[in-house]
C-alpha cells in the first residue's frame, strides 16, 4: 500500500511539474537555457547571454551575428558593455557585449503567443547592464517574478554606453546614437525570434527607467520603429528630459580628444586619432568629473554623453517627432522625488542639519536655467516660494529644492511627452502615473518620498523574491505594479488582462489628464487630475517665453 502511494505520488509530482522549452532554434543557431521552478505548476525558462548582433566596430552600427554551430548553452550573463565603474576609478565590461536575456513563464503546457516586454536599463547613458545591480543574489532586473506573475515574456538587453555608445561629431563622420542603434537591433531580434520562445511578435512592449526610459522614448520617436513594437512604458525619463540630449556633440568630442591626446586643429585628423585610440582610455575620458561642479554648476550639466539629433535615427528635435509615437500605446510616470538624489549633490544642505538658505535655492534655479538669464531665475523663484509664507520651516525649504529638481529633470518633460502623445494619437491609449511610496533608503530626512529608481524593486517583484527584507505592504505594491504593467503589455489597457487591479486607471487624453498615484494603498482616491499643472504651465508657458541668452560653447 505504502509503495503504491509513493508511486502514485511520484506520478502526480511528475505530471505536476511544468513544461520546459528545451532547445530553441533561433536565427543564429540553437540555444538551451535553464528551467527554474516558481510554484507547483509553474516554472520560468531562463536564457542568458544570447547574442543579438556581432561584436560591434568602434562607433559603427551593430551588425548581424554570424551564427554558431551546435547548441549554445545560454546559462550565464555575458559581459556588460565597456564602461567606467561606479566609482569611476577604472573600467569594466567588454566591447563584445551585444547580448540579451529571455525569461519565459511555463505552466503545465508549453506557453504560446505570450505578450513580450523588452527592458532597457538606466544609468545615465554612461553605466549599466541588462543584469545590473545584483543585491541578495539575482540582478535587480531579473525577469522571473514579472514573467511568472504577469504571464509575459521578459527580455533584458545590453547596449553600448559612455564614449563607445554616444560619442558624436554631430555630422556624418561620426553621427552618434550607437547605443540607440543597439537597442533597435535587440528589439528587431526579438521581433524576428521570439515566436520560437512562445512569444507573440505582434505584442511587444518596450519599457525602461531613467536613461532607459529616455531610450524607450527615443525608440518611439524614431521613424525606424514603425510597426516594430506596439506599446511603450517610460519610468522617470523621456527624450524631452534636459539630461537626455546632447546639443553640442562636437564640443564634447573635442574635450574627450584632448583628454586622450588626440586634440588636432584639423578635425579629420582628430577623428582618425580617436578611432585608433584604445577603447579603455576613451571610456575613462568619458567619466563624470564630480569635483568640477562642487560649488558651481549643477549635476545635470555633467551628463554629457547622450543621444543626439543625427538626421537619421533621430531626424529632428524630439518634440517634433511625436507623430511617429502616435501608433504606440504609452504609459509614463515619475517618482515623487526623482530629483532628490541630484538635489542632494547640487544643494548638499538639504540632507543635513545645516540650514538650506534662500541663496542656495536661487543658486540652484540659476544653475538649472542658465540659458534664460536672471529674469527667468527671479520668476521661477517666485513660483516655487509662493507657498512659503514669511518664515518657512526648513523642511519646507528643503523639500522645495527636491521639487525643483524633480520638476525640471523628470516631471515636467514627462507631462509634456504625455500631452504630445495624447494629442497626436487616434486610437492608441495614454496613461500617466505618479509613484510615491515612502523611501526605503535609511538615513534620509522625513520629508523624502520616492527616490529615483525606487520603483524598480517593486516592478521586478523583489518583495516576493526576497521576502525577508520586505513587509506585506511591499508585496501588495509589487503585485499592483506587476498587474498594471503586464496587463498593459497584454491589452494596451492596464486594467484588463490576466491580473486583477485595485482600481480602474483612466486614460490620459487631449482634454482630460487623470493620473494614478502608485503606492501600497491604491483606492478610488488614488486617481488625481492635472498633475502639478500649475508648475507644468509655468515651465511650458511663462518660462519658455523668456528669450534664451547666448551660452558660451564649452570645450
Ligand atoms: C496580444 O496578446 C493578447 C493575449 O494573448 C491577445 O488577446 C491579443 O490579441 C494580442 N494582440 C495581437 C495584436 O496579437
Ligand atoms: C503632434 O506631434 C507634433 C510633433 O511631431 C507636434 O508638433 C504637434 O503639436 C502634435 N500635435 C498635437 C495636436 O499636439
Ligand atoms: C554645517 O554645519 C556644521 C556645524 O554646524 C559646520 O561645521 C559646517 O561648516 C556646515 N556646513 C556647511 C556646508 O555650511
Ligand atoms: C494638447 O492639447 C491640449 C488641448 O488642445 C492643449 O491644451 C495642450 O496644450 C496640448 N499640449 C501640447 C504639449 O501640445
Amino acid at each position: 500500500m505504502m509503495m503504491l502511494l509513493v508511486v502514485l505520488f511520484g506520478v502526480w509530482l511528475n505530471s505536476a511539474s511544468a513544461a520546459k522549452l528545451g532547445v530553441v532554434q533561433t536565427e543564429g543557431g540553437q540555444v538551451e537555457g535553464k528551467s527554474h521552478r516558481m510554484g507547483l505548476f509553474s516554472t520560468v525558462d531562463v536564457f542568458k547571454g544570447i547574442p543579438f548582433a556581432d561584436v560591434p566596430g568602434k562607433w559603427e552600427k551593430p551588425k548581424p551575428h554570424p551564427g554558431w554551430d551546435g547548441v549554445m548553452k545560454a546559462t550565464k550573463y555575458r559581459d556588460r558593455c565597456l564602461q567606467v565603474t561606479l566609482l569611476q576609478t577604472k573600467t569594466q565590461g567588454s566591447e563584445d557585449c551585444l547580448y540579451l536575456n529571455i525569461f519565459v513563464p511555463q505552466g503545465r503546457r508549453v506557453s504560446k503567443n505570450l505578450p513580450v516586454m523588452v527592458y532597457l536599463f538606466g544609468g545615465a547613458f554612461l553605466l549599466g547592464a541588462s543584469n545590473d545591480v545584483a543585491i541578495l543574489g539575482d540582478s535587480l532586473y531579473d525577469g522571473k517574478e514579472m514573467a511568472d506573475r504577469g504571464e509575459v515574456i521578459i527580455v533584458t538587453v545590453n547596449y553600448r554606453v559612455g564614449t563607445m555608445g554616444f560619442l558624436s561629431t554631430g555630422d556624418s563622420r561620426m553621427p552618434g546614437n550607437y547605443g540607440l542603434w543597439d537597442q533597435h537591433a535587440a528589439i528587431s531580434w526579438v521581433r524576428r525570434n521570439i515566436e520560437a520562445f512562445g512569444g507573440n511578435p505582434d505584442n511587444i512592449t518596450i519599457f525602461g527607467q531613467s536613461a532607459g526610459a529616455a531610450s524607450v522614448s527615443y525608440q518611439m520617436l524614431s521613424p525606424y520603429s514603425k510597426g516594430l513594437f506596439r506599446r511603450a512604458i517610460t519610468q522617470c525619463g523621456v527624450a524631452l528630459s534636459p539630461w537626455a540630449h546632447q546639443r553640442n556633440p562636437m564640443a564634447l568630442t573635442k574635450k574627450i580628444a584632448r583628454k586622450v591626446g588626440c586634440w588636432r586643429s584639423d578635425e579629420d585628423e582628430m577623428i582618425t586619432c580617436l578611432k585608433m585610440t584604445d577603447p579603455v582610455g576613451l571610456t575613462m575620458a568619458g567619466k563624470i568629473d564630480v569635483l568640477l561642479i562642487l560649488g558651481k554648476g549643477v549635476v545635470m550639466d555633467l551628463l554629457e554623453l547622450a543621444p543626439v539629433i543625427d538626421g537619421d535615427f533621430i531626424p529632428d528635435e524630439p518634440s517634433k517627432l511625436f507623430h511617429n509615437a502616435a501608433q504606440f500605446d504609452y504609459l509614463a510616470g515619475v517618482n515623487s522625488m526623482d530629483g532628490h538624489i541630484f538635489a542632494g549633490v547640487d544643494v548638499p544642505s538639504i540632507n543635513k542639519k545645516n540650514a538650506t538658505t534662500v541663496e542656495q535655492v536661487r543658486g540652484l534655479l540659476s544653475g538649472l536655467t542658465k540659458e534664460k538669464g536672471n529674469a527667468a531665475v527671479s520668476s521661477a523663484y517666485g513660483v516655487y516660494t509662493a507657498h512659503w509664507g514669511s518664515a518657512p520651516e526648513q523642511a519646507v525649504v528643503k523639500k522645495t529644492v527636491a521639487d525643483i529638481e524633480t520638476d525640471f529633470l523628470f516631471l515636467i518633460p514627462t507631462q509634456i511627452a504625455l500631452q504630445l502623445h495624447a494629442n497626436n494619437t487616434s486610437g492608441a491609449k495614454t496613461y500617466s502615473y505618479l509613484f510615491n511610496m515612502d523611501t526605503r533608503i535609511p538615513g534620509f530626512p522625513r520629508w523624502v518620498e520616492a527616490e529615483h529608481a525606487e520603483d524598480l524593486q517593486y516592478l521586478f517583484g523583489k518583495p516576493f523574491a526576497t521576502p525577508l527584507v520586505y513587509f506585506p505592504r511591499h508585496r501588495d505594491l509589487s503585485g499592483y505594479m506587476i498587474a498594471y504593467w503586464t496587463n498593459f503589455a497584454r491589452t494596451g489597457n492596464p486594467n484588463t488582462g490576466e491580473s486583477r487591479v485595485p482600481v480602474a486607471w483612466p486614460p490620459f487624453t487631449k482634454h482630460h489628464q487623470p493620473y494614478l498615484t502608485i503606492n501600497n494603498k491604491i483606492s478610488k482616491s488614488s486617481i488625481g487630475f492635472d498633475l502639478r499643472s500649475y508648475y507644468v504651465n509655468y515651465w511650458t508657458q511663462t518660462y519658455n517665453s523668456f528669450p534664451s541668452i547666448k551660452r558660451e560653447v564649452k570645450e
